[in-house]
Order: structure tokens, then sequence, then C-alpha cells
């Protein structure tokens, strides 16, 4: 999302001053520090309700955030890209299960349950354990949240700056819980990683580079209209796609409820990642392609597997432009993510299954995007768990609990969420023609053909999958208003 609009660029953004859309949907509360919290309500309503009721006016809206996120960056561009130290926020958002939602409406929320986002959201994530690839060791019995056997009705996103702050006000948040009889029943807190590897994932990759941009609430590059203004390449979306009632791409209106207006659906879930076994099968599949005479840039190692793996290098320099090696980094440069796969439509840069091709294939099917575009989501990921990193001591060795909180927004569980995970991340026969392989990131285990110039047949090579689930939760952001009227709502 853009930070970097002017006064009068954002008079004509309407969403930027919504009251009503929660603010970690469309603005982003992109704290270094996050917990979330998740909550079982009591057999009475009432006391729920009293809770809710309090807690609405601390709720963020997407202007507060927005307005934040934009002060923050003007003071960060004067301090020539340091941290404005006194520029600070506590941000919270709520979203409420099928469960919760149904006990405070006290009535059906869905009376129609045949679009299959409803259908997702109503049976809720461990019922569609087969549809996200999560059998095995990712089978929702093994979960530590979002079994069938251990509801969840609220979920609380707590961000701040510190991760003193952010305590002291996830302390405050569970006391007002325990006060209305709810409890906690899993908290996850999450945090970028320290030093240099801040806005990194647990592999090394920079994370975060590519969310979409959307429609009234991000400022279109004149020259380009399609995309966002100081980002080349984030390609503007309608609004829609992640916040229901608002104009789509392409889908028909799925014709949800009236309450449901200006919420947002919110996947939370654990993925746990086993840092050196990924690593070490990165420098395997290395080993085998030179012992079958493969032509590799020279000293190149595994990080050039790994960088087709992911699609960009440790840096989040794309291998589209940057095929033989990761480039120096410049200081305040654009993100690197004007990337076109026309003219690699057989990955012989790019593999077809690189992670960031999979999630988002881009131009791969027409100059429009179309298919990539409707398929989006809004990622608010964020790691939990200390960096690998075994001589630093305890918490930082092969067994230590680390991962990514993935988090992410959208208008349709089933279409989006739902649909990458089946039909493209764990689809060997995506993008077709050929099977090419399942994503070697994230993605169950298979062979990847590994496709070059020089090998244009391509060479397989063996990926198991080092990122297991560990819970999941499907949960909606209802808008300001409508959680209002539900603390409202008499028994
Ligand atoms: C531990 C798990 C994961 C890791 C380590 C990971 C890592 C990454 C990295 C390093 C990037 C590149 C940075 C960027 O473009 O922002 C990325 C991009 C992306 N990831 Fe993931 N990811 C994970 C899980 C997921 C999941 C579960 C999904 C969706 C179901 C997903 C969807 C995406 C998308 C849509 C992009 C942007 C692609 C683009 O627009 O080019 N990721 N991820």
């Amino acid at each position: 999302m853009s930070d970097d609009v002017s006064d009068a660029a954002a008079r004509n953004l309407p969403l930027r001053h919504s009251d009503e859309i929660q603010g970690d949907v469309l603005a982003g509360f992109r704290k270094d520090h996050e917990t979330v919290v998740l909550l079982r309500f009591p057999d009475d309503p009432a006391p729920v309700r009293q809770w809710l009721a309090r807690l609405i006016p601390q709720l963020a809206t997407t202007r507060q955030v927005a307005a934040f996120n934009n002060d923050f960056s003007a003071a960060r561009r004067n301090l020539a890209g340091t941290d404005p130290v006194g520029l600070r926020a506590t941000w919270v958002n709520l979203s409420l299960t099928y469960s919760g939602l149904k006990f405070l409406m006290g009535t059906e929320p869905f009376p129609d349950q045949t679009q299959d986002g409803v259908k997702a959201f109503v049976l809720g994530a461990s019922a569609r354990a087969d549809i996200n690839g999560d059998g095995g060791e990712s089978a929702p019995e093994r979960w530590l949240f979002g079994r069938a056997d251990q509801p969840v009705h609220a979920v609380l996103t707590v961000a701040s700056d510190s991760r003193e702050l952010l305590e002291v006000r996830a302390s405050e948040l569970r006391v007002a819980a325990a006060h209305g009889g709810l409890t906690v029943v899993f908290e996850q807190v999450g945090a970028t990683l320290p030093g240099d590897r801040k806005g990194h994932e647990h592999f090394g990759f920079k994370d975060g580079i590519s969310n979409p941009g959307v429609a009234d609430f991000d400022r279109p590059d004149p020259d380009h209209p399609e995309q966002v203004a100081g980002k080349p390449g984030t390609r503007i979306v309608p609004a829609g796609e992640f916040v229901v009632g608002l104009p789509l791409l392409q889908r028909p209106d799925p014709g949800l409820p009236e309450w449901a207006k200006n919420g947002s659906f919110q996947v939370v879930r654990r993925l746990a990642q086993d840092v050196p076994a990924w690593w070490a099968q990165v420098a395997a599949a290395r080993r085998t392609l030179d012992q079958a005479g493969v032509e590799l840039p020279v000293g190149s190692g595994a990080e050039w597997v790994a960088a087709r793996a992911v699609g960009r290098w440790r840096s989040g320099a794309s291998v589209a432009h940057n095929p033989n090696a990761e480039p120096p980094t410049k200081p305040g440069a654009p993100d690197d993510n004007l990337i076109s796969y026309a003219d690699d439509k057989e990955g012989h840069t790019t593999p077809v299954f690189a992670h960031i091709r999979k999630t988002n294939p881009r131009d791969h099917f027409g100059p429009d995007h179309k298919v990539a575009d409707t398929r989006r989501i809004i990622r608010r990921g964020i790691p939990y768990g200390q960096p690998f990193d075994p001589a630093a001591g305890p918490g930082h060795g092969p067994d230590a609990d680390r991962g990514l909180v993935f988090v992410a927004y959208m208008s349709d569980l089933a279409f989006q969420f739902e649909f990458l995970q089946s039909a493209w991340i764990n689809n060997t026969g995506f993008p077709p023609p050929g099977q090419n392989g399942k994503d070697p990131v994230i993605g169950q285990d298979s062979d990847v053909n590994l496709k070059l110039d020089t090998v244009p047949d391509g060479k397989p090579l063996h990926f198991a999958q080092f990122v297991r689930t560990e819970g999941t939760i499907y949960a909606f952001a209802p808008a300001i208003s409508t959680l209002r009227d539900l603390a409202q709502r008499r028994p």
C-alpha cells in the first residue's frame, strides 16, 4: 500500500477516510510487534455485549491508521530513512469467527450458505484442511488453535512499536476480556526479526514487498493509472476484492447480507518454518544440478537455487531482473516489483513454480493480469520466534519454535485464499501446460521441474515441505457500525 499521499490527493481517495473499515485491512498496522489473541465467549451474551461496547471505541479505523502511516512515512523521509522515535501508536482490531458472529447476532448470520466463500467461513478452517493441503504433520488434529474441539469466537489483533507497549495494551485487553467472562484460548505473539533481518522472514528473504494496491485508497500513478504512484508494478485492484460490498474486478457480487458491508474476511495461520532443513534441501538441489553438469553462475551456490524457489533474492531483488546474482542494494530505490513473465512463459528465468509466481502469476496469462488480479489477497504476516542461529544460544537452535504468523484479508475465503492453496500452490500442473511442481517454499512434497535455456526440458529436483501448519482460524473483521449493532442487540 502506498503511504505516500499528500492531503490534497487523500481527498480524492475516499477509502482513506473510512471510519467503518478496520485499520489493518487496507492501511495495515505495519508494526514491529504484534499479538493475535484468540478468545472464547461465555454462555451468557450480556457481558460479551458489554465487553464489545467498551472495546469498539478502542478499535483502529482505516482513517486513523492511514493518517498515522502517512505522517510516519513523511517523518521518516525527513530523517533520511530512520524511524521517527516520538511517533508511536498501538492499534487494535477485532474479528469474529462464524460461531462468534452467530452468538452475538442470536440468529443465523448467513441465511444463504450456497456461496463457496460463505460455506468456507461457516465450516471453518479445520473442515477445509483437505482443500488447503493441511494433511499429515499439518493436520488440524495437531493444531495449537483452530481445532474443531477448541472453539474460538473472537480474534484480537494488537500491534505496537515496542514489545513493552504491546504487552501493556495486550494485558489491558486480556483483563477487559476476563471481566466479560471471555477466556483466552491461544495467543500468538509475533515480531519483526532483529537487526538487518528486519522485514525478512525466517528463511532469510525480504517479505511484504508485493501487496496489491487498492482503488480509492492508493494514489494512482498519473502516467500509469493501473499502478500505485511511487510503487512501480503495484497494480491497483478494486476495493471489493478485499472489502465486502465494494466494487469487484470481474466476479459477480456474491450478495452477502447488508451487515457484512465494509467488513473483510481474515485468515490467521501459524506456519512453522524448519529453516535448517529447508536450506539443507536447497543445498542438496544445488549439488544435484552440479553433478548433472548443469552450467550455473560460478560461486552462486545454494543461494541461486533458493532465489529460484522464491522468485527473489534475499534482499527482495527479483530473479526476473537479476537472473545470475543478487545485485547490490540501492538505498531509497523503489521495491523491485515491476516484474513481467510475458517473455518468460516457460520459466527459464523465474521458474513457473517459484513462490511469488505461483501466488501471483501477474501477466503470465495475458497483459491484463486478470487471472492474477482476481485472486489477490492482502498479506499482513509477521514472523514469530528467534532467528535460526544455533551459536547464539537457547531459542535460536533447530528445535526452537519459529515461523510466520500469516494474516491475510480478502472478500472471499474460497475464491482467494483457498484457491491459492489448492489450485496454484499445491497443484503440480499450475501453470499449465505440464507438471512443473508445487510451490517449493510452502507447498506439499513435490518434484519441481527446473527449466533453463540450457536445459529446456527441465531437471527434476525434489522439495519436501518444511513449512508446517500449526493452526488456522477463519474470521471476519466487521465494519465498526456492524460491531455497534452487535453490541446493542438485546438477547
Ligand atoms: C512460511 C510461509 C511463507 C513464507 C516464508 C513466504 C515467503 C514469501 C516471500 C519471501 C515473498 C516475497 C516478498 C514479497 O513479494 O512480498 C512472498 C510473497 C508472496 N507470498 Fe508468501 N510466504 C509464505 C506463505 C504464504 C502463503 C500461505 C501465501 C498464500 C496462501 C503466500 C502468498 C504470497 C503472495 C501472494 C506473495 C506476493 C507475490 C507477488 O505478488 O509477486 N505466502 N512470500
